[in-house]
């Protein structure tokens, strides 16, 4: 008996073994990649499957013979049934242990032979009420809100762990404000002469001018009132006013004329802001002044623009005010 236990036990032994040598053989020379399990893995855990099964199968009948070879040997002696008495229903109901299911708390049931315990001592046109108590669940929920609403009340009210509504919105406008520089900061530099806009924001301003009195100065004066290069004060321009056509004349110069082409020094936002200084400067009339040189440039296009980026900045103080 004990003979064919470990004879079955090592079988299964042997084929766990096989498996797990044929898995370190699989890690060294991986198969096909994505597919989790390779067909002769499959087919191993399949086998110890079978093995586990006849393993259970086998000890299971080895049992069985065990007990009817014991049976065999010393029988049992026979010995007349013991008649059962029947019980009636009620002597039944008092017999039988009432153990209330799981189920049945949760839900606050009382067993139905109970219910003449709860019934209510007043009836309408024959109609009874039974006093159920509260299922446990709902309970659960009541006494869990109160809970919940005391935790509640405590983290954001009283100790003041967490951001109140005011706040959060606080938070996501700036967090918001962040990302939109972000987005701007990436965005400006993929502007060109078409796409460029007319901004006058004092901060762009600002960096226009600091670009202007590094590389420009030499050439155009400190109020580009023009020295070398022409007056950038007034409306005349050599080749064309408005945002676009500053922005285009800075980005490719006019090397022929001693304007040098800034596209490798400055990146496209730093153009844009400089043109846009530029265009501040009109009519500043400062001393000294070049005097005009080139056509006079209608101003049609750069009004359209201006109204439109102040529609712009409207919309904008809207939302930031929100
Ligand atoms: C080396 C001297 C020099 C420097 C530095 C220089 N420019 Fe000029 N710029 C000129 C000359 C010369 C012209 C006129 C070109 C022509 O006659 O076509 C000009 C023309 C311009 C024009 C066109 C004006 C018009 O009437 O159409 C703009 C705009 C301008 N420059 C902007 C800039 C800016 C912005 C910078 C600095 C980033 C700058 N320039 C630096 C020499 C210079």
């Amino acid at each position: 008996m004990k003979k064919i236990k470990l004879l079955l036990l090592s079988l299964f032994l042997s084929v766990a073994t096989y498996a797990a040598e044929e898995k370190t053989a699989e890690a060294i020379a991986p198969s096909q990649p994505g597919l989790g399990l390779s067909q002769s893995e499959i087919l191993i855990i399949l086998l110890l499957l079978f093995a586990l099964v006849l393993l259970f199968v086998s000890v299971t009948l080895l049992n069985a013979f065990k007990v009817m070879y014991q049976e065999q040997l010393n029988p049992t002696p026979y010995s007349k049934p013991v008649k059962e008495e029947v019980l009636d229903y009620d002597s039944w109901l008092k017999q039988k242990p009432v153990k209330p299911s799981v189920w049945a708390k949760l839900l606050g049931l009382k067993p139905i032979e109970e219910e003449k315990n709860l019934v209510i001592d007043h009836a309408y046109d024959g109609i009874k009420e039974l006093n159920n108590p509260v299922p446990a669940w709902f309970n659960f929920l009541f006494f869990g809100t109160m809970i919940f609403a005391a935790g509640y009340l405590f983290y954001y009210h009283i100790g003041g762990y967490g951001d109140l509504q005011d706040k959060e919105y606080e938070n996501e406008m700036a967090k918001a404000q962040v990302e939109k520089a972000a987005y701007l900061e990436k965005s400006a530099n993929t502007i060109d002469e078409n796409s460029v806009k007319f901004d006058n924001t004092p901060m762009v301003l600002a960096d226009g001018k600091t670009i202007f009195n590094t590389n420009c100065v030499v050439c155009h004066g400190d109020k580009g009132q023009g020295v070398i290069g022409p007056n950038l004060t007034d409306d005349y321009w050599l080749h064309g006013g408005g945002i676009n056509n500053v922005f285009k004349t800075i980005k490719y110069g006019v090397p022929e004329k001693g304007m040098i082409s800034w596209e490798k020094n400055l990146n496209p936002k730093q153009i844009s802001a400089v043109a846009n200084f530029i265009l501040s400067l009109k009519g500043r009339n400062p001393a000294g002044a070049k005097s005009p040189q080139g056509e006079k440039y209608e101003e049609k296009d750069l009004k359209d623009n201006e109204m439109k980026v102040a529609k712009d900045s409207v919309n904008q103080a809207d939302v930031t005010k929100k």
